[in-house]
Order: C-alpha cells, then sequence, then structure tokens
C-alpha cells in the first residue's frame, strides 16, 4: 500500500566472488547501482549498495510496503544483471544465490535474503544496516539480545523511562517453521532458552511495547532469516544474514547498539560453513574474508533516514574503539583453528548435515557393521 510510512528494504545475495568467496567485484556493484538509479522517483525513493565479503546488499526506501512485488522485482532484475557480469568476467560462483529462475513477486525462498521495515518516521530517524558475512541468521542473536534486552549493555534500559518497560522479540523456529512473541524483561529466560540455540532459533523482529511512542505494531529491529540449505535442499553456502536496527530517542543509542559487537561471539559459518569463529566487526574497507575463508565479519551502515531519502552512510566500524574487539577475534581465530578438523571448532555432526560432509559419509555406508558384542560379554 502507498502510503505515508517509508518502506527500507535491505535484499542482498551473493552474485559471484572475485577471488573465491572474497569479495563483490565493484563491477557488479556499479551494475546493481544502475538498475536502481533508473527507478529512483518511479519506484524507489533513494538506495545505496554495498558489499560484505562476496554478498551485495542492496538498500532501497519507497513507499510501497515490504513484501512489495515491484520492489523485489527489482531486486531481483539488479541481481540477474549484476550475475550476468559476474559470468562475463568468470567470477566465482556467479549467480550462486539466485537459487531459483522462478520469479513471480517476491524473491523471498529463491535465495536472496530479505530484511524489511516499514516505519512512520521520527522527525529524526537514525538506522543502521548491519550485514554479515560466513555466517547464519542466528549470528544476530546475541547482538540482538544484548541492545534490546540487556542492561548491562544498553544503558537506556535502566535510566530511560521511554525504554525502561522493555521490548518484544519475535522469534522464529526455523526447522519447525513457527514463530513466537516473548516479552522482556518478564519473559527474558524463555526467550533465552530459545536464541541461546541460533542454529534453530532465530529473533526476526523487535518491537516496542504498549505505551512506547513508536506503535507498538511498528518494528524497530528487523532481521534476515532465509536458510540457503532449505531453498535449494543442499549445501549451498551459509546464509550470510542483514539486519536493519533503528536508534535514539526511547531506542538504544547508536552507541548501545554497536556496543552489542564489541564482544567477538562465536557464530557458525567460517570456512564451508561448517565451523565456529568469531564475529570480527569491521569497516567495509575490510569487509573481505581472507584466512580460512574468514573471520566471519559484520560491517556496520549508519544513515540518517528523511523522507524516505538516505543521509550517509557512516562506515560505523571504522573506528580504532573496535581494534580490541578485532585483536580478540583474531586471538580466537587462532584457538579456534588449532582444533583443525575436530570440535568444537568444526559444527556439531547433526549440524554438519547441512553441509556436504553426508556425500563423504555415503561411501562409508555399506561398510558399517552392526556392534554384536553384548554389554560386558564376549560373543
Ligand atoms: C562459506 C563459503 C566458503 C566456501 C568454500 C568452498 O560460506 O562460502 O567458505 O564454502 O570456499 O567453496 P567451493 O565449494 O565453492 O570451492
Ligand atoms: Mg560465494
Ligand atoms: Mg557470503
Amino acid at each position: 500500500m502507498e502510503g505515508e510510512k517509508t518502506t527500507f528494504s535491505v535484499i542482498k545475495a551473493d552474485v559471484g566472488g572475485l577471488v573465491g568467496h572474497h569479495i563483490v567485484h565493484p563491477a557488479l556493484e556499479e551494475t546493481a547501482e544502475s538498475v536502481l538509479e533508473e527507478a529512483v522517483d518511479e519506484l524507489i525513493i533513494d538506495f545505496y549498495v554495498s558489499h560484505v565479503g562476496d554478498d551485495m546488499v542492496l538498500i532501497m526506501t519507497h513507499n510501497k510496503g515490504v513484501d512489495n512485488a515491484e520492489i523485489h522485482g527489482l531486486a531481483w532484475k539488479a541481481f540477474q544483471k549484476a550475475a550476468k557480469v559476474a559470468k562475463e568476467l568468470g567470477l566465482y560462483g556467479a549467480g550462486q544465490d539466485l537459487l531459483s529462475n522462478a520469479f513471480s513477486g517476491n524473491v523471498r525462498g529463491l535465495g536472496p535474503g530479505v530484511a524489511e521495515i516499514e516505519i512512520t518516521e521520527r522527525p529524526s530517524e537514525p538506522i543502521i544496516v548491519f550485514a554479515a558475512d560466513k555466517t547464519e541468521a542466528g549470528a544476530w542473536n546475541l547482538p540482538l539480545f544484548k541492545m534490546f534486552a540487556d542492561p548491562f549493555n544498553t544503558a537506556g534500559l535502566v535510566i530511560d523511562p521511554s525504554m525502561h518497560m522493555g521490548f518484544r522479540f519475535e522469534v522464529w523456529d526455523l526447522v519447525e517453521h513457527k514463530k513466537v512473541i516473548l516479552s522482556c524483561p518478564e519473559e527474558m529466560y524463555d526467550l533465552l532458552v530459545l536464541i541461546g540455540s541460533p542454529g534453530r532459533f532465530a529473533i526476526k523482529r523487535v518491537f516496542p511495547k504498549p505505551g512506547h511512542h513508536i506503535p507498538e505494531n511498528e518494528p524497530v529491529a528487523v532481521a534476515s532469516t532465509e536458510r540457503l540449505f532449505e531453498i535449494a535442499g543442499r549445501y549451498a553456502g551459509k546464509d550470510d544474514p542483514v539486519l536493519v536496527v533503528r536508534a535514539q530517542h526511547g531506542l538504544p543509542a547508536v552507541g548501545e547498539v554497536l556496543e552489542a559487537f564489541a564482544f567477538p561471539h562465536l557464530v557458525a559459518g567460517w570456512m564451508r560453513g561448517s565451523h565456529w569463529g568469531p564475529l570480527m566487526p569491521v569497516s567495509v574497507r575490510h569487509a573481505g574474508p581472507t584466512r580460512f575463508d574468514g573471520p566471519p565479519r559484520v560491517i556496520g551502515l549508519g544513515f540518517q533516514l528523511k523522507k524516505g531519502k538516505l543521509v550517509g552512510p557512516e562506515d560505523m566500524f571504522d573506528d580504532p574503539a573496535f581494534n580490541r574487539t578485532r585483536s580478540l577475534a583474531n586471538m580466537i581465530a587462532d584457538y579456534m583453528r588449532r582444533h583443525g578438523p575436530f570440535e568444537p571448532h568444526r559444527l556439531s555432526f547433526q549440524d554438519l548435515e547441512y553441509t556436504t560432509a553426508p556425500q563423504v559419509l555415503e561411501k562409508l555406508k555399506n561398510r558399517f557393521a552392526p556392534i554384536e558384542e553384548a554389554h560386558g560379554h564376549q560373543q
């Protein structure tokens, strides 16, 4: 529906890597930019194209609401054109995340990741886009919990009366395809039971509570939760999620939002989507995973939104204040790597089922024999 509200759409996909799965070639971004440029004033108000690792991120503002066929169609066109360029340049995994050609009005279920939010713009609307490479949607669970529920991270939860009541979390069960809304601080421990297992449960949205000056049905944060394995039915890389967070004036301050990334927590992904590694916050300049295809990394792009226009971005992690986080991440990377193919560096056996490991085990299938020894007795 067209109206007063502004929709902020972030749609991302890996359509080809420059040197393996390292980074997006500038020509792909230029191609996507030219597609989006043509749609300005027709379909969209403004846009910005960026990348983290081999994932291209399209940020678009418009008045069409979430899940809009024209907006998704525009993103799909941009990705397809960029994938064509990637193929011409022989880039690696060209068209990798465009898993199906059956576009019929929505990119969800076709490969790209989507985080969209329709908001009533406040007079000043600070908004931050986070994008991560070599990890999964549940990687946002810990930082989102910190931002919106942890008083040790977000001082405002304690001392700002306009957010003292807390927030509500919409959690998706990515296996059973169900969702639940949990309210913090009252249901904090229930929430943690779920989101502490980020491979299974992921926070999709955060909402204000009744009484907040932002309408209670209007999200203040939204994440992408697409799972490539489920869409493709086979290992197709990790899901490399995006996240949109609104900040300030009754919401976590920009600094409280960023503080949630000061601890480089362990996330699933990294090499072959099969290893636990630290999530390292980096500037866009350093957004290309290298060592062991990692470590997994996250960028933060800060905007002020005004009548749908994007003012910015600021490269939020381009700051020595995150040097210690990065050096700790590198120490953790050393430590985890020393385990080689052993858990808990490598994902659990159960989680490896979503990777290429089952194909390797297949050939041993017929060599497994029953263990015939009775308990304590030799047969
Ligand atoms: C993880 C990722 C990479 C690849 C790895 C092997 O999400 O993208 O770590 O899994 O480089 O890639 P292929 O199988 O394409 O050689
Ligand atoms: Mg790739
Ligand atoms: Mg990627």
